[in-house]
């Protein structure tokens, strides 16, 4: 699941969330429920970013069932038990279940294809993609170099939907994002 920009922008942008919600499932579309609502319409409009000019995508493509990844792990131990191959997970104690690799390696082939200038994660499931790391909250808000190039993390829209005085720290985070673009910082 992932769209392409509408707006041409002369760099290549990522935006990297999770997974689909029943929204994004129904449309079969990134970010077009709640989440996206804030995310277009509050996060990035705030930050002075057009959502148009960014390719949009998920580390999964797929909705896990109540939109909860743990379904598609297992605990390390059960997993060694069973003999399976051993892969992480956005879960830090868990594997994941091997019939659901092909959605992380097709994302990982995305952002290997489209080279980004950019990419924002949104949350810790994006982040741990890029670093193998899912604490949000200790490297929210600073540029790193990843494998599929440049990237900084904020929190998750769904998180600040939960808790709304995270709000401001991410449209901080964008604020950061476009000066950079813009070679202003
Ligand atoms: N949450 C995500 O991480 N991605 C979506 O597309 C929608 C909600």
């Amino acid at each position: 699941m992932w769209t392409k920009p509408t707006t041409p922008s002369d760099k290549t942008l990522v935006l990297l969330g999770e997974a689909p919600g029943e929204q994004e499932e129904k449309q079969n579309r990134p970010f077009v429920g709640p989440s996206g609502t804030l995310l277009r319409e509050t996060i990035m409009t705030m930050a002075g970013l057009d959502m148009d000019e960014w390719h949009v995508t998920n580390v999964f493509s797929q909705r896990p069932p109540n939109n909860d990844l743990k379904a598609w792990t297992l605990n390390k131990t059960d997993h060694k038990k069973m003999g399976l191959i051993p892969r992480d997970s956005p879960l830090s104690k868990q594997y994941l279940l091997p019939q659901y690799w092909d959605q992380v390696e097709a994302t990982e082939k995305l952002l290997s294809e489209l080279q980004p200038s950019l990419i924002v994660c949104l949350g810790a499931k994006a982040q741990w993609l890029l670093t193998g790391d899912d604490r949000i909250g200790t490297f929210r808000g600073s540029f790193f170099q990843s494998r599929f190039g440049t990237a900084i993390s904020t929190f998750h829209p769904a998180a600040i939907l939960r808790e709304y005085k995270m709000l401001p720290v991410a449209v901080m985070d964008l604020v950061k994002a476009r000066h950079w673009l813009a070679g202003t910082l």
